[in-house]
């Protein structure tokens, strides 16, 4: 599963691609406005700092303006992926940019017809917000194995992004189902690493290290 970084910010950014782990960043005006820069520029800065695709969201409704949004947007980096939300507007602007060879991820997907859709308007990734799914009594999880069960059925290519993830059980169910890749804030990631018995283990052997009286080099 790929792991994508849901933030805006250059210095968490920095500090998961030196782990290896980051597959990928995503955007979206909320974390742009968080970030207090400019969009292009962040943007632009983001790219430079993974391989992978980053995700900037356009804020038109309509097609046309997305359109040009996503223009402008895709300019900014090869690895740029245009950001549309689940509509009408957003699927025509997905298969026009899709038609095109641009990455484009649809967000905003909040049911299995909606994923449907957006595989059959040719995105590259799907977004289903697990967290907020959650968050209004739904069962988030079961939303991704249901879109997991119908991509598969059909053999689409677009990819299952897992977002809106809160904590490591969402990364674990997401994981145990075949999603492809899950976003998620930098400390839900950093939080993966930790297990209470992994922190008990390095302090039983550094007091048992310090007894031999021994340095390394
Ligand atoms: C995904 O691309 C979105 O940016 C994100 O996961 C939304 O998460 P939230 O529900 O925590 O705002």
């Amino acid at each position: 599963m790929k792991f994508f970084a849901d933030t805006a910010d250059i210095a968490d950014i920095k500090d998961l691609a030196a782990t290896g782990l980051l597959d990928g960043v995503t955007t979206n005006p909320t974390l742009i406005a968080k970030s207090g820069r400019d969009f292009i520029e962040v943007t632009r800065e983001i790219c430079a700092l993974t391989d992978g695709p980053v995700s900037a969201e356009v804020v038109a409704l309509d097609h046309p303006t997305m359109m040009k949004e996503a223009e402008i947007l895709r300019k900014i980096a090869s690895n740029v992926c245009i950001k549309v939300p689940l509509t009408i507007d957003g699927l025509k602007t997905c298969k026009a940019l899709t038609s095109e060879g641009t990455m484009v991820n649809v967000t905003l997907c909040f049911s299995a017809n909606q994923a449907l859709l957006a595989a059959k308007a040719g995105a590259t990734f799907v977004s289903p917000f697990v967290g907020r799914h959650d968050d209004n009594g739904f069962d988030g999880m079961q939303l991704i194995s249901d879109i997991r069960l119908i991509y598969d059925n059909y053999a689409f290519d677009t990819e299952i992004l897992v977002a809106s993830v809160r904590h490591g059980v969402h990364v674990l169910e997401a994981a145990k189902i075949g999603a492809d890749v899950m976003t998620a804030p930098p400390a839900v990631i950093k939080g993966l690493f930790k297990h209470i018995l992994t922190d008990k283990g390095i302090e039983g052997f550094l007091a048992d290290w310090a007894k031999t009286g021994q340095a390394i080099g």
